[in-house]
């Protein structure tokens, strides 16, 4: 069900209008709906119903500690990838033993943390970092479960920043490599090997490259079983796209079809790391339109957004979609959409077709709630926005807008600038 509708002629998220919102707590403001998380969790943990598995939510996707802890009393775990998420995510009240730990380079302080913490297990990204759970486990004493981040080298057909199991990138074992760290990783006596993990990249849209590195992995899998492996855990990582514009990717239905028809007849708890298959369209951030501006060369729309607050069409050129918060329904204007960052990258959309607007106005970026908030910056001396949950009738701020104070936390002048 879509919980951003419009009601009466204005965009409402659940029951609550965006425009009431916006005249009491200020724009930009990201808005969520807890019914949209909730659902969009509970859709893609019962559509593993039929295998044992865990659903561990990328929480580098959305990290408002209120966002943790719905999900944490819906049963999920979370995979984090700094020694900051794991300790958020402890901090929302999430169980220690449905903490998956993936990262290229994770620091031996982050690793005591996770060993100290009684994770569920550690992904483990390269030879060296092998050594150095191993090093930290003996340290602490007692042992260290860890599964290893294998490469399958597919293409996951997204784009290339976010393209994360390709042979050419950062993350994971190299494949030919797998059994031959395995089988170190087994001589070390303070490691406990407990699976194997991977994660081929994000915003996929088609099942096939699912599908090739899950073929890769499970045969490796396979091998690690008949070598005497005891592997508990098969994490297949996230990834599962959504919709920002027209795309139309895997349901978790058919998602979760695949997976479960790529591993049959392995004897494993299966692991999942969605982010923003969970919270992608469950945020919009809402943002007021300063000024129009007409050139001889383009038409622009000048919003109190900006890149700082949602990065995502700077970064990747990605679409997000605009919607009037009270549509008019008059003539519409093809324009740039741009915030007030000193950069030309500076944009929300461009070339955009949109109903005409003014000063006042109000607009929605939609599908805002992946990889949104978590990705703004204070650049340009900007206040982060303000966050909202949506529950029915009721909004609870979930994060403060930042106050001029807050830029300026925890810096000095030296006592001779004083
Ligand atoms: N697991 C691992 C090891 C990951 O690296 C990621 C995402 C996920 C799970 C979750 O992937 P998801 O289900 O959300 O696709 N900032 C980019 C996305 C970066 C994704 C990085 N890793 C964006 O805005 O599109």
């Amino acid at each position: 069900m879509n919980h951003f509708t419009l009601r009466h002629g204005e965009l409402h998220c659940e029951d609550v209008a965006l425009a009431t919102l916006a005249a009491t707590l200020g724009t930009p403001l990201y808005v969520y709906s807890k019914a949209a998380i909730v659902e969009a969790f509970r859709a893609f943990d019962r559509a593993f119903a039929g295998v044992p598995h865990l659903v561990c939510f990328a929480m580098k996707a959305n990290d408002h500690l209120a966002i943790l802890r719905l999900l944490a009393r819906e049963g999920a775990g979370f995979d984090v990838v700094s020694g900051g998420e794991l300790w958020k995510a402890l901090r929302a009240g999430a169980d220690a033993r449905k903490i998956v730990f993936s990262g290229v380079g994770k620091s031996d302080a982050e690793l005591e943390a996770a060993l100290d913490a009684g994770i569920l297990m550690i992904n483990v990204e390269s030879p060296q970092e092998l050594d150095a759970v191993e090093r930290v486990a003996a340290r602490r004493g007692g042992r260290a479960p860890v599964s290893l981040r294998v490469n399958p080298d597919v293409d996951p057909k997204t784009h290339p920043y976010i393209a994360t199991g390709l042979k050419k990138s950062k993350f994971g074992i190299d494949f030919g490599e797998a059994l031959v760290q395995y089988a170190r990783a087994r001589a070390m006596p303070h490691l406990d090997v407990v699976g194997i993990d991977c994660h081929i990249g994000s915003q996929l849209t088609e099942v096939t490259p699912f599908v090739d590195a899950l073929a890769r992995v499970r045969e490796l899998a396979g091998r690690l079983v008949a070598e005497g492996f005891g592997l508990r855990y098969l994490d297949f990582g996230g990834g599962l796209g959504i919709t920002y514009k027209d795309e139309v990717p895997p349901t978790p239905a058919e998602y979760a079809a695949a997976v479960q028809a790529g591993l049959r007849g392995l004897d494993c708890t299966l692991v999942l790391e969605p982010g923003r298959a969970v919270v992608g369209n469950a945020g919009v951030l809402v943002t007021k339109v300063l000024y129009r501006k007409d050139t001889a060369a383009r038409r622009f729309v000048v919003v109190d957004g900006a890149m700082n607050d949602l990065v995502r069409p700077a970064l990747y050129g990605s679409y997000q979609a605009i919607q009037p918060v009270r549509p008019r329904g008059g003539s519409t204007i093809v324009a740039d959409v741009v915030g007030p960052v000193c950069e030309s990258g500076d944009f929300l959309a461009k070339d955009r077709e949109l109903e005409e607007v003014g000063s006042g106005d109000l607009l929605a970026v939609m599908s805002a709630g992946a990889y949104g908030y978590v990705m703004a910056s204070n650049y340009n001396a900007r206040p982060r926005p303000a966050a909202v949950l949506i529950d029915g009738s009721r909004h609870h701020i979930v994060r403060e807008r930042e106050t001029l104070e807050d830029l300026v936390r925890g810096e000095r002048i030296p006592p001779e600038l004083r």
